[in-house]
Formats: structure tokens, C-alpha cells, sequence
């Protein structure tokens, strides 16, 4: 089987070096495992949440884009997009938010947190905060419940988002799956390996203490700056110093094989100045990332290849949510009258319907097939041993259509009357089936 990973990032700063080993770098290692199928993303409606600069917005999505791309990202294999590219986003996430209880949002940390400090500073407890960042937790169930994610690779700070999201998916498979489930209930994924590379200072490399050293920004040059900036002990060259506690080691190690590191503690316990262990640092970091550095400046300088990748990116991901998005509109009695109005239109024009069609196959086993009105087949159903469960599904299909009996797997749409699946089919073919079914109903 496999594993459905995905993650965004808020489009709102430049990435660090704290971004890329903590959350890109793992992604960009993920994606190329066997059985793994990736979704990354720029989130960018969430960047409007704290940013109300447009051109910051716009630039920091370039930015995080290059990064990826210039990091290694396989932009073939993964599905890698732009969360505004997807109208479907914004729908799905209106139909959650109308599935989600007020006080579910109420208890969301970074919302109370927001009150705790009003209230702290004696204002009124909702004082600057928009609705978004109240909803921001249901936009991101819709962004990893579109595309059924199992996986979501976040940090610490992100577990009671999956939390949520579990819960508002379980109310909507509740209320609308009528026994089939329309979402996966996906996981938070923590990785202990990955680094939480400490900042300048000591504490969590962030933006919001900016204590952040640059990734690309600035060249190697402000790289170096920064590093020199890191905060050590007093401890003179020739003194044998603490690695375990000390900033710097943890940074090399994010950067450097087992055995490099190692040698490199071995020297800052016998006495390796500070100054020296910096430059090794710088090194080791320049090795890693200098290279990618080239890659980024040049995709910068043309941001049309940028583009291009992520159009490419966004129409794959569109050819997964449509039809999902289609099956989920019908669920909630949404059902396109758009897609009615042509099948009936279809019907008067060339007076040739959808048919479903049955027969007895080589196994002399009873099966069906459904054709559309030009007669091109649109799915096989599954070998019925029984001549009568085949005619009931049939009457099923013609009286009620996809409704309550269709649920998404992977790729597939998967038609199942009381637990029993009687066809499946390429999800891609979602509308002109359910567009078909709906000829065959008078
Ligand atoms: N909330 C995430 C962050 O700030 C970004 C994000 C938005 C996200 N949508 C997501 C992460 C979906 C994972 C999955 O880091």
C-alpha cells in the first residue's frame, strides 16, 4: 500500500537553516522512500492570516518554492503545488467549517494563546484577531483531507491541528458517509531524528526570536556572519569545552555524518577554540548547501521556471480533487446542476442514453458494464455469482446514482451497496458516471 504524506508551509518569511534541516530537507528524504506518495505544498491562504503585505506573501512563496526545488525535490514524482491553485481548498474548507463545533476552534492553542495575551495586557480577549486565525485549523483539515494524507510530517506545535482534523473528519464521515468513509483520519508524524536546529542564542532557531541563520539569503558571507554570531561560553582556546551542551555541536551534527561528528566533539573536548570550531561549522554547512545555493540563485532569477513547475503541480493535484470534490458536493446535496443540466441536455440531442449493460462473462459469472451515451464503457462491475444481487445492484445504480455507495480509495472510486463492492473505477471518471447514472434516473 502506499503511504500518502503531506505538508505545507506557510508562506509568510524567507526560509532558515532551521526550516530546511527541520522540515524540508526530511520531506525532500521522504518523498524518495519506496511506497510513498508526497503532496508538498506552498500554503499560501494561510500566509494571508499574518501577512498583509502582498508582495512579502508573493516573494516568501517564491522563496519557499526555489528552496524546495533547489534542495533536490523530485517535482515529477511528488504532487508539488500552490494551496491557491486549488479552488477546491477554499470550497472544502467551507464545507468543514459547516461541520465544525465553535468550540472546538475556542480550545485551539494558538487562539487561546492570542486571548491569554490580551487578556494579559487588558484588552478585550478577541482584540486583533480575524477570523482566520480562529478558522485556521479547519483550512488545514482541508488541505490534508483533500488528498486522504496518512501521513503529516509537522512539528510539536502542530499535533492539535491533527487532532482536530481527525475529529472534523469523523463528523463528516459521520453525517454525510451513510457507512462509507469519505476521509482518512490521518497522523500527525513527529520525527525524533529530525533536528531542531537551536538559533543563535540557544533557544529554537524561529523567526519570531529571530535568532535564525540564513539558508541562501545573503550568501555564504551572512552565513558566516551569523555563525560567528553564535553564542558559546568563555571557555579560551585550549581548554576543553562541553560539546554535548554546547549550540554549535548540535548545528554540526544536523550537517555532518556520525564519524565527522564525532571527530568534531573529540576536538572541542581536547581545546578547540571556538573560533576554529566555527569555521569548521561554516564548512561543513557551505558543503551542503553551497551548491544548492547556485540552484537557488538561478531559479530566482527566473521565476517563470518556477511557475512552470508549480502550473504543472497544481493540475496534478486538480486531477485528484475535482472528482473528489465532485463526490463531495453530491454528498452534501450540492450535486451539480450544471452536470444535470448536460446529461439531460445529452439526452434530448442525440436521444442515445447511458446504459448499463449486463452479460455473463468466461467464468460464466454475471457482470455489467456501464457505457455512456457514446457508447464508450466507463466501468466494468465487479463477477456476481448470483444473477440477482447483479440485478439489485443495477437497480441501485439506476434509482439513487452514486449517492451514499460511492468512497474514494487512492486513485479509485469504489461503488460498495451494504459493505459488498460491486465496481470500481478510475477516479479521473467520477463526473462522466455520475453525469451517465443520472440519464439512466427519471
Ligand atoms: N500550519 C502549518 C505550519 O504553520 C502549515 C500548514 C498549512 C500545514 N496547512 C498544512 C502543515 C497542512 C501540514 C499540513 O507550519
Amino acid at each position: 500500500m502506499t503511504i500518502r504524506v503531506l505538508t505545507g508551509i506557510t508562506t509568510s518569511g524567507t526560509p532558515h537553516l532551521g526550516n530546511y534541516a527541520g522540515a524540508i530537507r526530511p520531506s525532500i528524504q521522504a518523498s524518495t522512500q519506496p511506497g510513498v506518495d508526497a503532496f508538498y505544498f506552498m500554503a499560501d491562504y494561510h500566509a494571508l492570516i499574518k501577512c498583509d503585505d502582498p508582495q512579502r506573501v508573493a516573494r516568501s512563496r517564491l522563496e519557499i518554492a526555489a528552496t524546495w526545488i533547489a534542495g533536490g525535490l523530485d517535482t515529477d514524482k511528488v504532487t508539488f503545488y500552490r494551496q491557491s491553485d486549488l479552488p477546491a481548498i477554499p470550497e472544502l474548507c467551507w464545507m468543514l467549517t459547516c461541520v465544525t463545533a465553535k468550540g472546538l476552534m475556542n480550545r485551539a492553542h494558538a487562539y487561546k494563546a492570542s486571548v491569554d495575551q490580551n487578556v494579559a495586557r487588558q484588552a478585550e480577549p478577541d482584540d486583533g484577531i480575524n477570523m482566520g486565525l480562529f478558522s485556521y485549523p479547519i483550512l488545514m483539515a482541508a488541505d490534508i483531507l483533500m488528498f486522504n494524507a496518512h501521513k503529516v510530517p509537522v512539528g510539536r506545535d502542530q499535533i492539535q491541528h491533527l487532532e482536530m482534523t481527525r475529529d472534523i473528519a469523523s463528523r463528516f464521515n459521520h453525517l454525510y458517509g451513510k457507512g462509507s468513509d469519505f476521509f482518512v483520519l490521518p497522523e500527525a508524524q513527529i520525527d525524533e531524528e529530525v533536528a531542531t536546529l537551536p538559533g543563535l542564542d540557544g533557544r529554537k532557531m524561529s523567526k519570531s526570536y529571530d535568532n535564525t541563520i540564513p539558508l541562501f539569503e545573503g550568501g555564504a558571507k551572512a552565513l558566516r556572519s551569523a555563525v560567528m554570531r553564535i553564542v558559546t561560553d568563555s571557555r579560551e582556546p585550549g581548554e576543553p569545552k562541553d560539546a554535548e551542551g554546547s549550540h554549535l555541536y548540535a548545528l554540526y551534527r544536523a550537517f555532518a555524518t556520525p564519524s565527522e561528528s564525532s571527530q568534531f566533539r573529540k576536538q572541542l573536548e581536547e581545546g578547540m577554540g571556538w573560533g576554529d570550531a566555527k569555521s569548521l561549522l561554516c564548512e561543513r554547512i557551505e558543503q551542503e548547501i553551497g551548491p544548492m545555493r547556485d540552484r537557488y540563485a538561478d531559479l530566482m532569477a527566473h521565476p517563470e521556471r518556477i511557475e512552470e513547475i508549480l502550473q504543472a503541480g497544481a493540475e496534478k493535484a486538480r486531477r485528484l480533487s475535482e472528482p473528489f470534490m465532485a463526490t463531495l458536493r453530491e454528498a452534501v446535496g450540492l450535486r451539480g446542476s450544471a452536470g444535470a443540466a448536460r446529461a439531460a441536455e445529452g439526452k434530448k440531442a442525440s436521444g442515445k442514453r447511458a446504459r448499463l449493460v449486463s452479460f455473463r462473462d468466461d467464468g460464466n459469472l454475471f457482470r455489467f458494464r456501464l457505457l455512456a451515451a457514446d457508447g464508450q464503457e466507463l466501468f466494468l462491475s465487479e463477477a456476481f455469482s448470483d444473477p440477482k444481487a447483479a440485478g439489485a445492484a443495477i437497480k441501485s445504480l439506476q434509482s439513487v446514482g452514486l449517492d451514499g455507495i460511492a468512497s474514494r480509495q487512492d486513485d479509485d472510486m469504489v461503488l460498495a451497496i451494504d459493505g459488498a463492492v460491486i465496481a470500481r473505477f478510475d477516479a479521473a471518471k467520477h463526473d462522466a458516471v455520475a453525469e451517465a447514472l443520472l440519464t439512466l434516473q427519471d
